[in-house]
């Protein structure tokens, strides 16, 4: 396996906008991230993933871009950036930027002139087609509900949008759009950022026919991703932007890829294909969520553990795994595979042994390193994200569904959930800000914040450190090999980590039972070390433990 840096890399993504607010307008902003740096490098991260930070008018909190040479005004200006690039590098830490290249705001100064006529020179920047019997071309549905075409009077046509309206998509087809996006990703790459996140990164290549989505029933547009994910051409042009751009550089990149699947993944991030070197897949996440009826799903451990292990199995050769339970779209994992009230410490630390130590790179979303939990609002109005207001405007209103339902899938799966402000300290906005913030703090925010939990030893937050630490620390906890054991026992999800003649037992127990974890006969076990665990553990005996709820230990076997 080839050693890399962004191997052993643990990221911590920033949702700049709920991070840390420095001038008092109840927005976060990059002096606020450069306040934490110290924060951060005592947690240990190396890299930090900052969600988009370019002008925009904040139709997708900022992944809508206007200008990709410009700081948004709420998050400060190049100035502040370029100081917390040399913060950041000074402290060791490396900056990922948030590259939204599959659409534009349509404040982009290339969409209103798109939109000015047909002969206009940026005409097919966009993707523009006429409509189809006084109806829309096809019927893709947009990411965030309705249709994915808009109709413009002042051409009499429709363009694409696969997100809000005022997301319109580029034509990566046009090679001027190409170019145009890899002198942005240069831009940046000179001003020495460390590489990109790419939004919805497969979705850049569309089918020529622009041909109908399969119909799903139930729904008025389905889902745009069936068709336009993964499509023709993406492998060559993440291949020209590649050897274009990014391998002039010692840089990281992940791709933002739903509908993947690691035979869908390989060929994105095997090393010998020059593309990405890793994508977020959304398998093990989709895994609770009923996207057509709007509802949870319990959450089968047997499918999570076969999931993980089609990825990790799948990556081995030559690939690499993005390893995540929460990011800005997510909601919390503690109160979604954990337990956010009797056993809330033991389940975030439970959830993050499961994660940390499979192969892969780890992803910490901010806040999830002190368990921060889902949210309940009581009114809609307080919530932001234009996918549950959408979802409100299109269900509700319509009389399609009750509020109720609505509110309650919010509750699940709101991307709100992950957006309210981070939690420093128990004063009034949780330290985030000194007035009141662009979205409620979670009102759990006088337990569960940063400063109580920064000098115990015990706290989640110290636990992660500690996860952190012991990845530095062995070599195995990188690049070892994953075997899944215990394949079909319903509770309890063990694993174990190879390389050379070392060996890794990991034993997480996924519920409030008292489950017994006996273990197989083919694993050699003779003396062992226990090295991090979730509850303190008197006997090192482990051919059969008991574990306690949500109990996890890591063990090394001689
Ligand atoms: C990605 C982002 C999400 C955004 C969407 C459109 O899925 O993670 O936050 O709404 O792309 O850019
Ligand atoms: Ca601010």
């Amino acid at each position: 396996m080839r050693k890399k840096w962004w191997k052993e890399s643990v990221v911590y993504q920033i949702y700049p906008r709920s991070f840390k607010d420095s001038n008092g307008d109840g927005i976060g902003d990059l002096k606020g991230i450069v306040e934490k740096l110290d924060y951060l490098k005592y947690l240990g991260v190396d890299v930090l993933w900052i969600s988009p930070i370019f002008k925009s008018p904040n139709d997708d909190n900022g992944y809508d871009i206007s200008d990709y040479r410009n700081i948004m005004d709420d998050f400060g200006t190049m100035e502040d950036f370029d100081e917390l690039l040399s913060e950041a590098h000074k402290r060791g830490i490396k900056i990922l930027l948030d590259l939204v290249a599959n659409h534009t705001s349509d404040e982009h100064h290339w969409f209103i002139e798109s939109r000015k006529s047909k002969d206009n020179k940026y005409r097919d920047y966009y993707i523009w087609k006429e409509g189809k019997n006084g109806e829309e071309p096809n019927n893709w549905g947009s990411a965030f509900g309705g249709s994915a075409w808009e109709y413009d009077e002042n051409t009499n046509m429709y363009y694409l949008h696969c997100f809000s309206k005022k997301q319109p998509d580029l034509n990566w087809e046009n090679p001027n759009v190409r170019k145009e996006i890899h002198d942005i990703v240069r831009w940046w790459l000179d001003k020495g950022v460390d590489g990109f996140r790419m939004d919805v990164i497969n979705a850049i290549s569309k089918h020529p026919d622009f041909p109908d989505a399969p119909e799903t029933e139930g729904v008025d547009y389905p889902d745009f991703g069936l068709v336009v994910m993964n499509g023709p051409k993406v492998h060559d042009y993440l291949r020209e932007l590649n050897e274009e751009v990014l391998s002039k550089y010692n840089i990281m990149t992940v791709g933002e890829t739903p509908l993947v699947t690691p035979e869908i993944a390989i060929k994105y991030v095997a090393e010998d294909r020059r593309e990405l070197n890793m994508v977020f897949c959304f398998e093990h996440v989709d895994l609770d969520r009923d996207y057509i009826n709007l509802r949870k799903k319990p959450l089968n451990l047997v499918e999570l553990k076969r999931v993980f292990t089609k990825w990790q199995k799948g990556l081995e050769q030559g690939g690499w795994n993005s390893l995540y339970w929460n990011n800005h779209d997510q909601p919390r994992v503690v109160s979604r595979f954990g337990d956010d009230k009797e056993y809330w410490e033991k389940s975030a630390k439970m959830l993050a042994t499961c994660l940390h130590f499979m192969q892969g790179t780890p992803y910490i979303y901010q806040g999830e390193e002190i368990g921060m939990t889902n949210v309940k609002f009581e009114s809609i109005n307080e919530y932001r994200d234009i996918a549950t207001l959408n979802l409100y405007k299109n269900e509700v209103l319509t009389g399609k569904r009750s509020m109720n339902e609505i509110m309650e899938y919010t509750y699940q799966f709101g991307r709100d959930n992950a957006r309210t402000p981070m939690q420093w300290d128990d004063t009034e906005y949780a330290g985030f800000s000194k007035v009141k913030p662009w979205i409620k703090v979670n009102p759990n925010y006088k337990k569960i914040n940063v400063k109580s939990q920064i000098n115990d030893e015990n706290s989640i937050l110290n636990y992660y450190r500690k996860l952190i630490k012991i990845r530095k620390e062995n070599e195995i906890v990188v690049y070892g090999i994953y075997d899944l054991i215990l394949e079909e026992d319903e509770n309890i999800y063990a694993y174990t980590r190879t390389l050379d003649n070392k060996k890794l037992l990991i034993i997480c127990n996924f519920n409030e039972k008292e489950n017994i974890f006996n273990m197989p006969k083919d694993i050699n076990y003779k003396t062992c070390k226990l090295i991090i665990s979730n509850y303190e553990v008197f006997e090192n005996k482990i051919d059969e433990i008991k574990l306690r709820p949500y109990e996890a230990r890591v063990y090394e076997l001689i």
